[in-house]
């Protein structure tokens, strides 16, 4: 796409570091309901189908860069140099189209809840007035930190002041610069390069543009968000969290008014990548995350966390942890179960307590009942595993499977030693070692017969009270037997 052939350019400023988030990881990936900061703030832009957008990029660029690269050809990014600065990010982004002169939409990354509405009714306002510049302001209850838009008489914007440089009466205005701004992209090309850097950060802002351009005799204008919260911008892990909780009240109320029952939106937490059907139940203290897709009437939680499953329709998975699972229709799971990557549940599978699953697949009507570890597994349908049985699936240098078959009833605390197979309709004893094959219909045993040592606890273990209780029933049992 070398041409551009709309009048729309979008700027996302995403080379800072983030300093006050304290971090390894660049404050713009930092997570946010399954999407990293800028990649909310990128969605959101490419409603907007502007003809490019430039991501600027320096700290950590390739991370970053891959955050957004292959979200769309439009999408470029554009490295930052040592001039640090939010002018300076615009400046060098705007250097990739120097023939371009439409409207230049810059945001920033660390801005994530604006909605394209506001972004939409923001460029056609900008565009209605003439203005060469229209700043989205927002008025707030703690202005800490952020930028302050002060306004002429006449309601036009004189300039907007950074917290750090402001006097008393400027830092008591109440109106923030939301950091997110529609230009024209000429007058916004010739007044960047009069932005000096004297300043308290010594940096090259892009809100002095606002000052210059008023010193051109051009006008600028601000457009109110409607809602002030949308405007948050995330500088460290307090407004993390503020931005997750405000992010997350949106998503619930979007599925509850679909129809899903939500009892307690303050404890379930649901990414932005998820995909709920009606009369879904999700109970408090759950977590739905990344790709994961509920059916119909499917009930999930109390404490229940979902990372990229698949439920079926009524199924109910109760205190659970599962990540890349597929829970058939009606399946019942927990309390208290893992079911890890690869867990395919059939329909009506009821999976009990403390039972974990990984790479299993098991069959229609099957019951994994109690205290059970399958890897590696197939179970066929309707089968019926021993409460306290494993897989070992494992001989320390390589994986091996378990095959069970159809119809078939394993006894209590099994361990079926992969690579092995057990038939259609087969039975095994408790206590069963299974090592070989056993064939359809067969009953496997490897338990070796029981013995009874007589009277050991007394002549072992004189004078304790198991002895004395062995002693009183020999007794009363001979008293009987007189
Ligand atoms: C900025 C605004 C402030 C506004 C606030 C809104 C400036 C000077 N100040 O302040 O008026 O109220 O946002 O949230 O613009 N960035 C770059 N290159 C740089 C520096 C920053 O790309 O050299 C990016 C950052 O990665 C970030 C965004 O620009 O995504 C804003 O930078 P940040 O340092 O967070 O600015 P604020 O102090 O929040
Ligand atoms: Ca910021």
């Amino acid at each position: 796409m070398n041409e551009l052939d709309t009048d729309l350019v979008v700027v996302i400023l995403a080379a800072g570091q983030g300093t006050r988030m304290r971090s390894r990881l660049p404050k713009v990936l930092h997570p946010l309901a399954g999407r990293p900061l800028v990649g909310h703030v990128l969605d959101t832009a490419r409603v907007l189908e502007p003809g490019r957008v430039l991501v600027v990029v320096r700290h950590e660029r390739d991370q970053v860069a891959g955050a957004v690269e292959g979200a769309g050809e439009e999408v470029i990014v554009v490295d930052q140099d040592e001039i640090p600065g939010t002018g300076r990010a615009v400046q060098v982004a705007l250097e990739t189209i120097p023939d371009y002169s439409g409207d230049v939409l810059v945001l920033s990354g660390d801005v994530p809840l604006l909605e394209s509405d506001t972004l939409a009714a923001l460029i056609s306002a900008h565009r209605e007035s003439g203005a060469a510049a229209t700043v989205l302001s927002a008025v707030v209850d703690d202005a800490t930190g952020y930028g302050r838009v002060i306004r002429d008489e006449d309601g036009t914007v004189a300039r907007i002041v950074e917290q750090k440089d402001a006097s008393d009466e400027e830092a008591a205005v109440t109106e923030i610069n939301a950091g997110v701004y529609v230009f024209r992209a000429e007058p916004l090309r010739s007044h960047l390069g009069l932005v000096g850097e004297a300043n308290a950060q010594g940096e090259r802002y892009l809100t002095d543009v606002v000052r210059l351009l008023r010193d051109s005799r051009l006008s600028v204008a601000a457009a109110t968000a409607p809602d002030a919260t949308a405007a948050l911008g995330v500088n460290d892990r307090v407004q993390l969290a503020e931005a997750a909780r405000v992010l997350n009240a949106r998503v619930v109320r979007r599925w509850q008014l679909e129809g899903v029952t939500i009892m307690d939106p303050a404890t379930t937490w649901i990414d932005v990548t998820v995909t709920l059907a009606r009369d879904v139940t999700i109970l408090p203290g759950s977590h739905l995350r990344r790709a994961t897709i509920v059916a119909e009437g499917a009930t999930i939680g109390p404490d229940t966390t979902l990372t990229d499953c698949e439920v079926g329709e009524d199924a109910t998975l109760v205190r659970t942890e599962a990540t890349l699972a597929v829970v058939g229709a009606r399946a019942s799971v927990g309390p208290f179960a893992h079911l890890r990557p690869g867990t395919v549940l059939g329909e009506g599978v009821s999976v009990g307590a403390f039972v974990e699953t990984k790479n299993a697949q098991i069959g229609e009507g099957t019951k994994v009942p109690h205290f059970i570890y399958l890897g590696d597994a197939e179970v066929g349908v309707g089968s019926n595993i021993g409460a306290g049985t494993i897989t070992a699936n494992y001989d320390g240098v390589h994986k091996h499977r378990t095959i069970v078959g159809d119809y078939a009833k394993t006894g209590a605390h099994n361990v079926f030693v992969a690579p092995v197979r057990i038939g259609d309709g087969a039975y095994t004893g408790a206590g069963t070692v299974v090592r070989k094959d056993v064939p359809p219909g067969a009953l496997a045993v490897t338990a070796a017969s029981q013995r009874n040592v007589e009277g050991w606890v007394v002549s072992n273990r004189p004078g304790t009270a198991a002895a004395e209780a062995a002693e009183k029933a020999a007794h009363g049992t001979q008293e009987e037997d007189d």
